[in-house]
C-alpha cells in the first residue's frame, strides 16, 4: 500500500473522475462529497458591479488610451488580483488549436490516456493533483500537468503523442503564453511604478508549466468541489477556457464571483510571486472551480514564473521608496522547497513574511 509522505510532491493514485462520470451515478461517491463545507453555491447571482475587470491590451500600447487603461489595470490588480485580457496578440488559430488538442486528449479512452500517467514522486503527467492522504476529500477534476519551458525542464515521457499534434501544439502555445506573460508583467510593473523593462526581462526566459483540467459532469455539483480554493504560486497565471461554461470563481471580499468566459479572452491571475514582488500591494487571489450537471468543462492553465536565477523578494524600488519589506528575499529553490514542504495548517504566503 502506498504511504503518504510529508511532501506534497508525493501523490496517491485515485480513480479517474471522467470514468466515474461515465457510470452515470445518481450520487457522488463519499470521498467527493464535501458535506464538511457549507453548501457550494454554483450559481452565484451575477452582480454587475462584481464583474472581473476586462483589460484591452491594444489600449495599453496606444498613447491616447494608455494612461487610463494602465490605471484600470492597476486597480484590477489591487482590488481583484484577477482580470481578463483581450487583444493579447495570440492568434485565434493558436488558441483554438490548443483547445482542440486538449479536447481530443481527454476524449481518448482511459487506457490510452494512462500511457502518460503520473509516476510516484512526480507532479507531471495525467492524473489528479496533490492527493497525499488516503483520508483526504477528492476534487471533481482530472488533469494533465506538464512543464513546458525552458526546454531543459521538459519530461517528454509525460507528453502525449496522441493526439498526434499535441506536443507541437503545446510547444507553440507555451511560447505564445510566455510572450503574453512578458507583456502583461511589463504593464503590471508600470502600474506599480517599478523598473518595467528589468522586471519583464525576468520573464523572457521564464519557466512555464501547463495544467490542463477536465471537470466532467457531476450528478450532485453542489456537493463537490472541482478545485479547492487556493492561490497560485506562480508569477502570473494565464487561463484559457475551452468552451463557454463558467466554473472558475474568484474570492472578492466575502463573495465567490463567477469568472464568465469572454470569447477570445485570457484570464490573468496574480500568483504569490507577484504578491511578494509588489511587497503586498497586490495580492494573489483565492480562487476555485465549481462543476455542473450538464456539460463537461475544460480549462488550460499556464503558470508563468521568472527565470530560475531570479530571486523572489519585494522589488527594490518599492523598498527604496521608503516602505519596509513585508516579505523575505529568497532564491527560487528555497521558494519551491518551502511550498512543497509546507505544513498545510500554516498559510504558505504568511510563512514567507518577515
Ligand atoms: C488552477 C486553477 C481553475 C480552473 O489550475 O490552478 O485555478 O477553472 N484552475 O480550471
Ligand atoms: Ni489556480
Amino acid at each position: 500500500m502506498a504511504v503518504a509522505t510529508e511532501s506534497l510532491e508525493w501523490f496517491l493514485p485515485v480513480p479517474s473522475v471522467q470514468e466515474l462520470a461515465i457510470q452515470r451515478l445518481d450520487k457522488v461517491p463519499l470521498r467527493y462529497a464535501r458535506d464538511d463545507l457549507d453548501q457550494i453555491v454554483t450559481n452565484t447571482p451575477s452582480i454587475p458591479s462584481l464583474r472581473v475587470p476586462l483589460i484591452d491590451m491594444t489600449k495599453l500600447v496606444n498613447p491616447e488610451f494608455h494612461e487610463k487603461e494602465l490605471q484600470k489595470l492597476h486597480s484590477a490588480c489591487q482590488e481583484w488580483g484577477v482580470f481578463q485580457i483581450i487583444n493579447h496578440g495570440v492568434s485565434d488559430e493558436s488558441l483554438s488549436n490548443m483547445k482542440q488538442q486538449v479536447q481530443e486528449f481527454f476524449d481518448l479512452p482511459f487506457q490510452e490516456k494512462k500511457r502518460w500517467a503520473q509516476k510516484p514522486g512526480s507532479l507531471e503527467g495525467y492524473g489528479q493533483a496533490f492527493v497525499t492522504s488516503e483520508k483526504q476529500k477528492l476534487e471533481w477534476n482530472d488533469m494533465i500537468f506538464l512543464k513546458t519551458l525552458p526546454l531543459q525542464n521538459r519530461s517528454l515521457n509525460f507528453w502525449p503523442e496522441n493526439p498526434q499534434e499535441f506536443r507541437k501544439t503545446l510547444e507553440t502555445y507555451s511560447e505564445h503564453m510566455r510572450k503574453v506573460s512578458v507583456s502583461i508583467v511589463r504593464f503590471i510593473a508600470m502600474g506599480l511604478g517599478i523598473e518595467a523593462e528589468q522586471f519583464c526581462d525576468n520573464y523572457k526566459e521564464g519557466m512555464c508549466e501547463v495544467r490542463m483540467n477536465c471537470y466532467p459532469t457531476c450528478p450532485e455539483p453542489e456537493r463537490v468541489v472541482g478545485l479547492n480554493p487556493h492561490a497560485d504560486i506562480s508569477g502570473i497565471t494565464l487561463l484559457l477556457e475551452c468552451g463557454d461554461m463558467s466554473g472558475l470563481q474568484v474570492l472578492k471580499g466575502e463573495h465567490w464571483v463567477n469568472v464568465e468566459p469572454v470569447n477570445g479572452a485570457i484570464v490573468v491571475n496574480l500568483g504569490h510571486i507577484m504578491e511578494i514582488m509588489s511587497n503586498g500591494i497586490y495580492k494573489a487571489p483565492d480562487h476555485r472551480a465549481v462543476v455542473n450537471k450538464s456539460k463537461q468543462r475544460l480549462s488550460i492553465v499556464t503558470f508563468c514564473y521568472p527565470d530560475s536565477s531570479v530571486d523572489i523578494g519585494p522589488a527594490e524600488k518599492l523598498i527604496k521608496s521608503g516602505s519596509s519589506p513585508v516579505y523575505k528575499t529568497i532564491t527560487q529553490a528555497e521558494y519551491f522547497q518551502s511550498f512543497f514542504n509546507r505544513k498545510l495548517e500554516v498559510s504558505f504566503i504568511n510563512s514567507l513574511k518577515i
